[in-house]
């Protein structure tokens, strides 16, 4: 059982002095009443009276009377020796019934006033075996992991007041430093440590960059389609979100200008647009750069899944070729590692570092000292390098796994290109099938697919399935591709496929 005891020693109890009611029959109520309401539960250990007539500077014989009226009345039992317990089996009370608390939750949250525009959150999701088409999985092998343990345990080993303390909010200057030299190598971003700051990971980095932005109007241009938590961290914050097409060059800037001309910001993900996979062409980049520096505007590169490019020649970074500070560089570890970390990085142009320091430090002081230590270790000794280069193995195969069993098994329904890089490919579907259909279809048979029309705003959606790979064992991509097939032919046949369900092929 567990031990319920320290809860009850942390218990808020006060007692009024001035107050007409005796101080044990305020100690008597406030017991009884934690009680009832199962804020401290039946078989829970309360303070001794001594030590409770010492936490709140009253008489011992005001707590020992306390605790007499409670026993005599059942609400606790007395082991002798061994202190004083919340009886067990005291009947539910109405307020703690955990029915009738869900239901008035319910009840209110109906009644609760929209406020801003915080999206759909239902379909949060927590990745497992269960999901195979789950995007954005890492995989950490042996290997990581018994690195990972033993720079923990080193890290604990040596911890010392630096790491206890409030310490500098851009993150330590061992990690930045890191960073920067992982940055300017294998990206060819323009830094130093003193413009790196290091954050959760790139939805704390958009939810900065956005609050710091010149209050001017907020008016900001978004890929469309697009990566769906970046617009809605953007209406939150109360920008206006203007969507400009993506076409096989990346984002239309031509149309960006047509329709907001006067925006003030663009976020976008070069390097592999989200979810198309489009590379932004060098024309698009020189003419985004060109109409930043004209309007003073910023360019918010999500460099996500940069590390995972598996073939082609890689174009370096955007931030890379600006000579005018206009772009925010905006990266995350919880890809390159893994999501669970919660540790990213963004490179700051020097007219912005004031502002998004001091808006990070507002929102949460600092990064966790103890995981930024690991990290950096992890990074200084070569291991980010090396677990970087397994990675893309392994994602690889798990590509290749994937597109092979979808060209096998649904070849006539599914196009599939294999992507150069990224985490999850685009299978745009034939034949006049609807990815949301097969997405709806999915959800009754056990299958998880993301419909990419979904993440269009104003552009002529097109129906394709948004496919992760990376992370999935090799093992359950083609039973999960097999499940997919039968899936897709309820929705093309509906009645043969029935069938098929009821009774799956040995
Ligand atoms: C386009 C894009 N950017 C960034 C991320 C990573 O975000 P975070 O670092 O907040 O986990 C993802 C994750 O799926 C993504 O798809």
């Amino acid at each position: 059982m567990k031990n319920r005891q320290s809860w009850a020693d942390l218990y808020a109890f006060e007692v009024i002095r001035q107050s007409d009611t005796p101080l044990f029959r305020q100690l008597y109520l406030q017991l009884r009443a934690a009680i009832l309401s199962r804020r401290l539960r039946p078989g829970t250990k309360l303070p001794s009276t001594r030590e409770l007539a010492s936490q709140l500077a009253v008489s011992r014989s005001a707590a020992v009377a306390a605790y007499e009226q409670l026993l005599a009345e059942g609400y606790t039992s007395g082991r002798h020796g061994s202190g004083t317990y919340i009886s067990p089996g005291l009947p539910e009370p109405i307020e703690g019934n955990p029915q009738r608390r869900k239901k008035s939750a319910a009840a209110a949250a109906s009644k609760a006033v929209p406020m801003q525009p915080l999206g759909d959150f239902v379909d949060v999701t927590v990745q497992s075996d269960q999901r195979p088409f789950n995007l954005g999985r890492t995989l950490i092998d042996h290997r990581t992991l018994e690195l990972w343990r033993k720079l923990s345990a080193r890290t604990f080993r040596s911890l010392d007041a630096s790491h206890f303390g409030y310490s500098d909010p851009r993150g330590t200057l061992e990690l930045r430093k890191a960073i920067c030299d992982y940055l300017q190598a294998a990206r060819a971003v323009r830094c130093d440590p003193e413009q790196i700051v290091v954050t959760a990971g790139t939805q704390q980095a958009i939810d900065i960059v956005i609050r710091i932005l010149p209050n001017r109007n907020k008016e900001v241009w978004v890929e469309d389609p697009g990566y769906p938590l970046t617009r809605q961290a953007l209406l939150a914050a109360g920008a206006t979100v203007h969507p400009i097409p993506v076409d096989g060059q990346g984002i239309d800037v031509g149309r960006g200008i047509q329709s907001a001309p006067n925006a003030c910001a663009v976020f976008v993900t070069p390097s592999h647009q989200f979810p198309t996979g489009v590379v932004l062409s060098m024309a698009r980049r020189l003419e985004l750069l060109a109409w930043a520096r004209k309007k003073n505007a910023w360019i918010v590169e999500d460099d996500y899944a940069s590390e995972f490019r598996y073939g082609g020649r890689p174009l370096a970074s955007l931030q890379g070729l600006d000579e005018g500070e206009r772009v925010i560089y905006i990266g995350t570890l919880n890809k390159a590692l893994f999501p669970g970390l919660r540790l990213g990085y963004a490179v700051i142009p020097h007219a912005l570092l004031r502002p998004f320091v001091a808006a990070r430090y507002l929102m949460d002081r600092q990064p966790s000292t103890l995981s930024q230590a690991v990290v950096a270790a992890f990074m200084e000794e070569g291991h980010f390098a090396a677990h970087i280069r397994r990675m893309r193995v392994l994602y690889r195969a798990q590509r290749d796994e994937l597109v092979a069993a979808l060209k096998r098994q649904l070849g006539d329904d599914l196009t599939v290109v294999a992507p150069d890089q990224g985490m999850h490919l685009v299978a745009f579907t034939r034949r006049g099938l609807s990815d949301n259909a097969i997405e709806r279809a999915g959800r009754q048979h056990g299958v998880v697919v993301r419909p990419m029309s979904r993440l269009y705003l104003a552009a002529a959606p097109r129906s394709a399935l948004v496919l992760g790979f990376s992370g999935h064992s090799r093992l359950t991509i083609a039973p999960a591709v097999e499940r997919l097939a039968r899936t897709i032919e309820t929705v093309s046949t509906p009645s043969r496929a029935r069938q098929r369900f009821a009774a799956p092929k040995r």
